[in-house]
């Protein structure tokens, strides 16, 4: 694992990866939720902010989103928001280059 190649890790491949359902990932200590929906590849943080459960990779897609499984707070795939567009949970970039996923994650910055 880890490869790096223009900023993304390498995570996995394609194939480890089951239709709707997640894979938990850390990459420079930030908790990855990987997931495939049919053809596309999404990628949030795993960390739920409600209380703060790595617990993301683990939820219920419907609807292009994904449920906390711990008390069912929703977030949209594409974007981390939750159903109000409220702010939810970071989304990072991905690509699949001959099978093999990659993610960009951008550690988010400490203000101390
Ligand atoms: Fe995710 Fe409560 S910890 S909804």
């Amino acid at each position: 694992m880890n490869l790096i190649e223009d900023g993304f890790t390498q995570l996995c491949n394609v194939d480890e990866l089951k239709n709707l359902s997640g894979k938990r990932f850390i990459v420079d200590d930030t908790e990855v939720a990987l997931f495939k929906i049919d053809e596309k590849i999404y990628a949030l943080n795993n960390i739920c902010p409600h209380q703060h459960t790595a617990l993301i990779y683990n939820g219920f897609i419907e609807d292009g989103c994904v449920t906390c499984p711990a008390h069912g707070w929703k977030f949209n795939l594409e974007t981390g928001r939750k159903p109000s567009g409220s702010k939810g949970l970071n989304i990072y970039g991905t690509k699949l280059v001959e099978g093999v996923v990659y993610v960009k994650v951008i550690p988010r910055e400490l203000h101390w």
